[in-house]
């Protein structure tokens, strides 16, 4: 049933609803319109627990709600659907700052009946224990006339999963509210939201609540877009240049020098959404593993490149030939810069793979690739067979000009 509907059976259940309203409530009920998400909250009296219910549709990576200011100060609870995509699974997190937060496994939660998934919503009915109180250096939750709270909605990406400590993925959407949990104390549990929602104050609506916050990570497209440019467009270039344009190698270190600063640029912003997520804080992926050594090989290559034109521009001031070690330097750097180039294709592929993209994005990705490959190769040839057989005419006409001298 969406929400339409529910909002039909709310309509039609009108009275009940009055009546319910008469009877004593202790939980504040939130509704948040761009997500049609139904928030209560209740403290009982008497203990240090928090009796939650969420009502949200499950096609998000996870919904969460928060205790708190920020992700710093926050006790989170977040939750996604079961491995069976049947259940719940609600994860408590603390983050120490606008980083994907960490299951803390010291924290108890008790899902009740009602949890589950029906109608393409996740209801969460549960009680998280003790935890108003976490314990020193931890996040505890005030009950004030106007305690902040958080909410946040993960992209739409599927995490059935049974596991607590399941990574997920930055929240597309976030927002922050108060809620009047003094109202909140008291005995009675969370009620029945779904039928009582008509009464729940509307937040994170755009008004004076505040509203969702619309969040993108451009840190990251411009990591990813970056590199692509740079591998699939910048670098042919230059490899083609280097190849083609060998009278001016000024060419070369010019399209060289871009294509270098094009791969440092792309990867800083990929070295600081790094410390976003816990699997990349420790540089350990293979993405990052590659990447950072692709990086390496490709700044001593760099020098290398300024060195051995150096070496050539003073042999040509001081009209010598270049030293004999000259070609084998030269041809390392040729060869390197073509193992630089697969590395990066590599790289960037395993980089769509760490950011779970759809398979749609990663076929593109295979097939631009490729194409530029299967493009590349046979006109580099060309090339390398002209440059040759131009050589081998220069040559000759070196040994006429030498016989007839
Ligand atoms: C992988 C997981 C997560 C990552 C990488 C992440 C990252 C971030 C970042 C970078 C910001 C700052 C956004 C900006 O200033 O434009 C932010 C803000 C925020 N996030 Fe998260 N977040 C994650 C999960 C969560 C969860 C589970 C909640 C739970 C409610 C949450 C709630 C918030 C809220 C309320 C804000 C705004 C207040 C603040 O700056 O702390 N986040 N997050
Ligand atoms: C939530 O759980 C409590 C405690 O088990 C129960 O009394 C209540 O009826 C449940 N609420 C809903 C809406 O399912």
């Amino acid at each position: 049933m969406g929400f339409g509907g529910r909002w039909l059976h709310l309509l039609s259940l009108g009275i009940i609803v009055q009546l319910q309203l008469a009877r004593a409530q202790t939980a504040s009920t939130f509704f948040i319109p761009d997500t049609n998400t139904i928030v209560a909250v209740n403290l009982p009296e008497g203990s240090d627990d928090v009796n939650f219910y969420v009502a949200t549709p499950d096609w998000y990576q996870y919904t969460a709600i928060g205790f708190g200011r920020s992700m710093a100060d926050a006790l989170m609870l977040v939750m996604y659907p079961s491995a069976d995509g049947k259940g719940v699974t609600v994860s408590p997190r603390l983050s120490t700052g606008n980083t994907e937060p960490v299951f803390s496994g010291g924290i108890r939660i008790t899902l009740h009946e009602g949890s589950g998934i029906s109608n393409s919503d996740l209801i969460a009915n549960g009680t998280c224990h003790s935890c108003r109180v976490l314990g020193a250096g931890r996040p505890s939750v005030e009950a004030t006339g106007a305690s902040p709270m958080m909410f946040a909605v993960g992209p739409s990406i599927v995490l059935n999963s049974d596991d607590l400590d399941a990574r997920i993925r930055r929240h597309v959407a976030y927002g922050r509210f108060t809620a009047d949990l003094v109202r909140a104390t008291g005995p009675g549990g969370v009620g029945d939201p779904l039928n009582t929602a008509a009464s729940a104050t509307t937040v994170l609506a755009g008004d004076s609540s505040g509203s969702m916050v619309r969040d993108s990570n451009r840190a990251a497209t411009a990591h990813g877009v970056l590199y692509i440019i740079a591998t699939l467009a910048v670098a042919p270039v230059d490899t083609l240049i280097a190849g083609a344009c060998r009278r001016w190698s000024w060419l070369h270190a010019f399209t060289g020098t871009m294509y270098f600063l094009f791969v440092v640029g792309a990867m800083v912003p990929g070295i600081l959404i790094s410390r976003e997520h816990v699997v990349t804080q420790q540089f350990r992926t293979g993405h990052q593993v590659l990447g950072l050594l692709t990086f390496v090989i490709m700044a001593c290559m760099f020098f290398w490149g300024i060195g051995l034109s150096l070496i050539k521009r003073t042999a040509k001031k001081r009209g010598q030939e270049p030293p004999e070690s000259t070609p084998l330097l030269a041809a390392i750097h040729r060869w390197v810069g073509r193992l630089i180039w697969v590395l990066l294709l590599i790289s960037n592929g395993l980089g769509l793979r760490l950011s779970e993209q759809p398979t749609l994005v990663m076929l593109g990705y295979a097939a631009l690739a490729g194409g530029v490959v299967v493009f590349l190769v046979p006109v580099y040839f060309f090339v390398w067979r002209c440059f040759k057989r131009q050589k081998q005419k220069d040559e000759a006409i070196h040994e006429l000009q030498a016989i007839y001298r």
